[in-house]
Formats: structure tokens, sequence, C-alpha cells
């Protein structure tokens, strides 16, 4: 579709959660003028429901070398080094800034942040806010202050695609903007910086901790528009969201890996410690242990979950430390202060993305990537625990140093766009958003937890055809469902799932959260590499 309206800035800047208002405070703190577009409200995304916190070496004898150390062997020989280098020793002053712009952690009795410990980390480095509620605080004292700032923000507004100069940089984005304003219909933002931070894909999946936001928007535009995309069969499944039954779909709610980092024990159905024994940290092994620990167990009873017992807390502790994980055990008939509660691992996280450099760039120029949606090579196979919030606040401040600089080079010039059709979108036909059901039950079938060559190729077979259908449809009757919100996430989340896919019967190895059940072991020699995709210009 032609865009129907158009304005222009020095940055535009898709999703509105931790990376993307970062990125927006920043670009503004340098003088660039910057637009925030976002899918929903300004809250809606990934970021308000982190809960557990934010890691950073910021306890008396931690130090940034240690915070490296844990992410390096949580990333199980994936991560770049340099990446993660620049993320524990920038993190903590990034931190300081956080809550300089407004927001307030935890504070224990002499006043320093409160930290607590999850998996993988061998020290308390987390900070948290609100007891449980760390994301909603973060989310709040952001969006406060892009209002207080007058930052432009255009909420309900869906990207669709990159606009690009002839020179194949970067010069703004297309819009789908639902509600009633001046920018209704499809639009454009003219600007030569592009940031993406529109958060991740956990919706792919049938049972995931994300929001029905995370449609995976920012990679499927990234793949449309050329750039290169690494890391995607890394998804990350958190060991611990609450089980709310065998049939359940879509959103569960999380059970922080703080309460396991303040002495939660996981049991099995005979109340068996299973995960003592497995790993020097137990139950606060790195995330992809724990979730592979909890299935075999879940296997070998056949039973559908496990339990997380702590009700030793005592209902004070429980009331004051987790209230949001309190109210929502209540919420569902639970009561964690008097029984174990029941758990199951669910989608979580994105380990892979937009490939970017160290100051965020991606392979197209103008085009930056941070938070989710990037793959700065901080995660490798398997993030650390809460450094996701961290990586969205010092990639995003990379970023809008990177911007500032690239302006007073003179290198931030208006671009002419090309005609929105050579965005590429024919290449992938609206989908019908009936579809986003049979995605999600074929990637949970084939490509979740544990994988398999056969899964796999079940999985990809299934996609396939779901394509051919769409296709047709548009090639031999002209047929393609009414554009809007869910058809357009429904053809990403089909182009995101059949990459992902791709990528997963790739790699033959058991590493970090790909767990291929045919090739069990870690292989250093043959895949100690990543797997980086870039659609051809034809898209296939
Ligand atoms: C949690 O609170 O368990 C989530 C932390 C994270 O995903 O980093």
């Amino acid at each position: 579709p032609a865009p129907g309206w158009s304005i222009t800035a020095d940055v535009v800047v898709v999703g509105s959660g931790v990376a993307g208002l970062t990125a927006a405070l920043r670009c503004e703190d340098a003088g660039l003028t910057t637009v925030v577009v976002t899918k929903a409200r300004l809250d809606d995304g990934s970021t308000r429901w982190a809960q557990g916190g934010i890691a950073a070496a910021l306890g008396e004898g931690d130090t940034p070398e240690q915070h490296l150390d844990d992410t390096l062997v949580a990333g199980a020989g994936l991560c770049d080094e340099e990446a993660v280098r620049l993320l524990v020793t920038e993190g903590p002053d990034a931190v300081r800034r956080l809550i300089s712009t407004g927001a307030h952690f935890d504070t224990d009795d002499e006043g320093g942040i409160q930290l607590t410990r999850e998996g993988g980390h061998h020290r308390r480095r987390i900070a948290h806010a609100g007891g449980d509620a760390t994301g909603a605080e973060i989310s709040r004292a952001l969006v406060e202050a892009v209002r207080a700032r007058g930052v432009r923000t255009i909420e309900n507004a869906l990207v669709l695609d990159l606009l690009t100069d002839a020179d194949g940089h970067a010069a703004g984005v297309t819009l789908h903007v639902m509600g009633e304003g001046q920018h209704d219909g499809v639009g454009a933002v003219h600007a030569p910086a592009v940031v993406l931070a529109t958060g991740g894909m956990g919706q792919v999946f049938s049972v995931t901790t994300n929001p029905s936001v995370s449609t995976g928007d920012g990679v499927a535009l990234a793949l449309r528009a050329g750039a290169e995309v690494s890391d995607l069969e890394f998804v990350q499944f958190h060991p611990t969201a609450l089980f709310l039954g065998a049939d359940a779909e879509g959103q569960q709610p999380l059970v922080s890996e703080a309460v396991r980092g303040e002495g939660a024990h996981l049991v099995d159905g005979d109340g068996v410690r299973f995960m003592v024994g497995q790993h020097e940290l137990a139950e606060l092994a790195p995330r992809d242990i724990v979730a592979k620990g909890i299935m075999r167990r879940m296997r070998e009873q056949d039973a559908a979950h496990m339990f997380l017992d702590a009700r030793h807390f005592g209902a004070r502790m429980w009331e004051q430390r987790f209230p949001t994980i309190l109210a929502a055990c209540r919420a569902h008939g639970i009561d964690p202060v008097t029984e174990p509660v029941p758990i199951a691992p669910a989608a979580h996280y994105a380990s892979g993305g937009v490939r970017t450099d160290s100051r965020g760039r991606t392979t197209v120029p103008g085009l930056y990537a941070c938070g989710e949606v990037a793959c700065t090579g901080v995660h490798g196979a398997n993030r650390l625990a809460s450094n996701s919030l961290l990586e969205g606040l010092v990639y995003a401040e990379r970023i809008a140093a990177d911007i500032a600089r690239e302006r007073a080079a003179g290198g931030l010039a208006a671009r002419v766009a090309l005609p929105v059709a050579h965005a590429g979108r024919d290449a992938h036909p609206l989908l019908p958003s009936e579809a986003r059901f049979t995605i999600q039950r074929i990637m949970t079938e084939g490509a979740g937890v544990l994988r398999s060559a056969a899964s796999l190729a079940t999985a990809a077979d299934r996609l396939e055809r779901l394509h051919t259908e769409a296709r047709e449809a548009l090639e031999e009757n002209g047929k393609t469902p009414e554009p809007g919100v869910d058809t357009w996430e429904t053809t990403n989340l089909l182009c995101v799932a059949r990459v992902l896919v791709a990528a997963a019967r790739l790699r033959r190895e058991t590493r970090g959260c790909h767990w291929r059940e045919d090739h069990p072991g870690r292989d250093d020699t043959h895949w100690r590499r990543h797997i980086v995709v870039r659609l051809n210009p034809d898209h296939t």
C-alpha cells in the first residue's frame, strides 16, 4: 500500500520498551529530532512484564570481569566476547543513568541497591524494583521521561517495511496506524536513521511468557529489507512459567528465576529436588540446563509439569518480595505459601535476531537494532538471566551516540525514499489471522524445547504449505486477507518461523537452548559458529 501521510525526523525509533525509549531519550539528549512509533501503547511491550531484574556488577566485591565470565559460560561458546565486555563494563553506569532518569530500585537498610541472584550468576547481581515488578517500574520511568521531554510518539502504529533510498540506505519506515487521529491508515516516517527496538517473537510458539504483541515484526522487516539475521535457532525457554493446564495457550504468567535465587526448590511429583547433582548450581544453573532438567524429569514421570516449592518463604516474604507472582498464582487458585507451584517451560526470549556490530549498526546502512530484536553477540547460544534489560539500555545508548557522531560528521542528511513497492511485500503475501494458531502449534510441536531432524522437517513442510497456499491465493485469484494488525502479524510470524526452523535444521548439535534429540552432544569442531541468514532479493 502507498503511504497516505508522512512525517519527517532525524531518527525514527520503532518500539517502546527499555531499548526503544532509552534510544529515543538519548537521541533527544543529543539534539536529534526523534519519533517513537509503537504497535500498541507505549507501555505495552515485553519490558513491562520483566520480573527478576537487571543484572550489573553493582555489588561489593563484584566486578564486570565476573559478570563477563558468567555471561560467557551461559552463552555456551557463542558469545562475542568484545560485545559482552562492553555490556558488563558500561552496564553499571547505564543502570545509574536509568536511576537518574527516574527508575526506583529496591534498596537495602543502608540505602544501597538490593541485589538478588538468578540462574547462572555466581553472585548477587540483579537489581529489582517493586519486589518482582522491575520491568513495570522501568517502563513507567521511561514512559514518563519520554512524555516529560515531549518526544514525539505515535501509538497503535504497526511497522510494515523499511524505506530505503537508491543507495540502499535506510530512509524511514512505513506504518499502519489504527485509531482516530491525525495519522490513521498507512503512512510513513521519513528519517535517515531507523532504530529497530521491536522486541521478541515469543508468539511464534503456543505457550510463551511474552505478550501478544511479540510477533517478530522487527526481524521480519529486517529480513525483507535484506539485513542479516543471526542465531535465530536459539530460542530460550524459561524454566518456570506457571502451568495452567495442558491446553493453555498464549501468554502465561512468569514465575521469576529470582524466586529460585531467594531459595525456592524445584521438585518433582514425589517432592524430590531433581536438579541437585545435575549441576553445581542446582536450581540456579544456567536457564537452558534447568529447562532441560525439568523436561527430562517430566518425560521420565510422564508428567505435564513439575513444581516450584517455596512454602518455606512464609507469607510475609511472599507478600513483600514477590507480590506480582503471589497475586498471579492466587488469581489461578494456587497459594504458594501453602502449596508448591506447578510450573513448566515456556518460550521466553530470542537470543538471536538482527545482526549488529558494537555500535548497533545492522548490515543495512542507517538501520540500527537494539534490545531483543537485535543480535549484538552478547547472548550467544543462551542468554544469561537479567542481561536483557541491561543489553537494551547499553546498546540503545551506544546507538544514540553513533547517530550523534554520524550527524557531527555530516552523515545524517535526509534521504529520498524509493516507492514503497521496493520493500518487497509481494513475496510475503498476507496470511489470514487464523493461521497464527496453526503456526504456533506447528512450532511448538516441531521446533520447541526438544527438536529433532524429523520434527523440524515436519514443521518446515507444514510452514511451507501455509506460505504456498497464501501465495497461490494471491497469484491465482488476487485474493488477499484484509490488511490489518492481525494479518500483518501473522505474516511476520510465518516469516520468522520459516527462518528459525531452517536454522534449527542446519545446527546438528545440542548447544545452549538449542536441544536436538538426534544430536545430543555439543560439537565444537563443526558448530562453534553462527548461522547467519539473509534473504535473496526475490526473498527465497
Ligand atoms: C525472570 O525474572 O526469571 C526473568 C529474567 C530474565 O528473563 O532475564
